[in-house]
């Protein structure tokens, strides 16, 4: 086959379903463990000092570690394509999926972004946006769980297989 030619694969290789549950868990992590680095921005906006706290290192790291991985996925995915919608879902219902999708990714980009300008820029229109950004997040994740789930049990498609076992 010509290096050129390039069709779609069936699934997702082992590396994108090893970021995808990573991904997954670092997010839950960070919606769960929110409160230290609220508190001391809230501090750092007064002008107080803050000591070392080893959770809001963990939201900063945790959070560029996101960044990094969602680079790295767009990237995979722009370099191995992504399998094709189950054949006989309603049209409609891939056209979410996919906007689903794309919101998701422009979320895991935008929220540690703008967790960055605003902690070490002090850009505090930055740390509106990703506060406003997390509702949303949780709203369109569970669109996506809602959407995972219904393939699985309405529409019995092999999609949730796609996100356990790697095809090469
Ligand atoms: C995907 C990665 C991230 C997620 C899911 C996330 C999530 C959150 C959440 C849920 C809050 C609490 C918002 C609230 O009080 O309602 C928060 C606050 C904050 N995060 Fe992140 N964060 C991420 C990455 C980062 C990064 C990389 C930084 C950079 C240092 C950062 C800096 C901040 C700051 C400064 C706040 C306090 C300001 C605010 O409440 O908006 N975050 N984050
Ligand atoms: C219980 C939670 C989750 C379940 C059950 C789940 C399930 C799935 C499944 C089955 C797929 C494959 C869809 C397909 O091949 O058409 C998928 C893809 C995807 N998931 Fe999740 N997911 C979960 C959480 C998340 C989270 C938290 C994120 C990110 C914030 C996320 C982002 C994505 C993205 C961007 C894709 C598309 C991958 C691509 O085609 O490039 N997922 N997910």
């Amino acid at each position: 086959m010509p290096a050129t030619a390039k069709t779609a694969p069936t699934g997702y290789s082992a590396t994108q379903i090893s970021l995808h549950w990573l991904v997954f868990l670092l997010i839950g992590f960070q919606l769960v463990f929110d409160e230290d680095i609220g508190r001391a921005w809230r501090a750092v906006r007064r002008g107080e000092e803050l000591a070392f706290n080893p959770w809001v290192a963990a939201h900063v790291y945790i959070g560029i570690a996101v960044l990094v991985f969602a680079l790295w996925r767009i990237f995979l995915r722009a370099r191995r394509g992504a399998p094709r919608p189950p054949e006989h879902e309603p049209v409609i219902l891939k056209l979410v999926a996919g906007a689903t999708h794309l919101g998701l990714y422009a979320l895991m980009l935008l929220i540690p972004l703008s967790g960055l300008a605003a902690w070490f820029g002090d850009v505090a229109l930055a740390g509106e946006a990703h506060e406003v950004m997390k509702p949303i997040l949780i709203i369109v994740v569970l669109l996506h769980i809602a959407g995972a789930l219904y393939q699985q049990f309405m529409l019995k498609t092999d999609v949730m297989t796609r996100m356990r076992k790697p095809q090469a």
